[in-house]
């Protein structure tokens, strides 16, 4: 084989070689390895065989696979979300022009989560899954710290009390002091005892340190503090705030419409299907309409505010037919109101 030792190779190992002088090493030795090692494969770089030995099921219905590898996949999604918020959190970007980007991406995500969804919802055998949903107790998508990580990072921790004690509060407050009064504990309450489920209590135990320690990291990173104190004079203000609304609509009405309406498919029909959530009330708790979950108050109107996720829900809960795909932030177009994603 002809080899030309072309101007562009030297110019390539003068700049190895100086790569790794500059750290005390030996640049043959380094090319020594280079000559020996595998050429590296598609399943290696991805861990294809670890990726795909994750799914295991408890039980041997063949839909409790789908459920298991869409949790997967959606906390995969949940990851590459945290992985742009948390850069959003340390970014020194006073033109906010990465910032914009960055929410696109996580709308990107979100939207694609939203529209998946109808695999849980459509995508699996009704009586399998009251049956292997048995075998997973108290196991819940509630105990995904995942998601609570991601809604510390969207917004002041003051959003993300409990609706009923939030005047108690502002957004001054010490936040060991909000911390008790999270909204999501009111959704792993039993209903007959009013008590804390197990769900909840073994979610505390593993994560409420860890989401304090995250909450207080986060009180001048998290995406709203940001805005609001650093890119109030950007050239951009009109786009971001038309993203942060996308935002707060995907991740509080129309991701939580769509887990919702997995629920009613599956848990809304007689008591011993509801029981195999562990008896939470969560026909109370999951709708957008009952939670009011929002991250950014300030950017939508006091009639938007006041619909937030109502038609699709006032339409469907307690119907035990199958219901259709609710079109995302209904709330907003049917009452003819400026639809964020528009
Ligand atoms: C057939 C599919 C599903 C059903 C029937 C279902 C049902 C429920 C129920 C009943 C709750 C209330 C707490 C409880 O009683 O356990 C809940 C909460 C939750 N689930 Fe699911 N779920 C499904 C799929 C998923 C998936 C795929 C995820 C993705 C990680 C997920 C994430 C969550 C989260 C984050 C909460 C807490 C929501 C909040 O606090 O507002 N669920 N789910």
């Amino acid at each position: 084989m002809d080899f030309e030792l072309t101007p562009e190779i030297e110019a390539k190992i003068k700049l190895l070689a100086i790569k790794y002088e500059s750290m005390g090493q030996d640049l043959v030795a380094y090319l020594d390895g280079l000559l020996y090692a595998n050429y590296l494969t598609y399943w290696d770089y991805i861990h294809l065989d670890t990726l795909l030995s994750l799914q295991t099921p408890k039980t041997d219905f063949p839909d409790e696979t789908i459920f298991i590898t869409y949790h997967q996949i959606t906390e995969l999604y949940f990851k590459l979300i945290m992985h742009e918020l948390d850069q959003v959190s340390w970014l020194k970007d006073s033109n906010g022009k990465l910032f914009l980007e960055k929410v696109r991406r996580v709308n990107r995500y979100f939207r694609h989560l939203v529209n998946s969804f109808e695999i849980m919802v459509e995508g699996m055998d009704y009586k399998e899954f009251l049956q292997f949903r048995m075998s997973l107790l108290p196991a819940s998508g509630f105990q995904s710290a995942q998601y609570r990580q991601i809604e510390i990072l969207c917004t002041n921790f003051h959003s993300l009390v409990e609706p009923s004690q939030r005047s108690l509060f502002d957004e001054h407050s010490r936040i060991e002091e909000m911390f008790g009064y999270a909204y999501w504990k009111r959704g792993s309450i039993e209903t007959e005892s009013g008590l804390k489920t197990l769900t909840l209590k073994q979610f505390e135990r593993k994560y409420s340190e860890s989401l304090l320690k995250l909450t207080k990291r986060c009180r001048t990173r998290n995406l709203w503090f940001i805005f609001s104190n650093r890119l109030q004079e950007s050239s951009l203000k009109d786009k971001i705030i038309e993203e942060l609304r996308t935002l707060d609509a995907l991740v509080n009405v129309d991701w939580r419409l769509s887990h919702f309406q997995a629920a009613v498919r599956y848990l809304n029909k007689d008591t011993e299907a509801i029981a195999a959530t562990g008896g939470t009330n969560w026909q109370k708790y999951l709708p957008p309409r009952f939670q009011k979950q929002v991250f950014y108050p300030s950017l939508w109107s006091k009639e938007e505010l006041e619909n937030w996720g109502k038609s699709w829900v006032v339409q469907h809960v307690g119907s035990r037919t199958r219901v259709n795909k609710p079109s995302p932030s209904d709330t907003f177009r049917s009452k003819g109101k400026p639809n964020p994603k528009n």
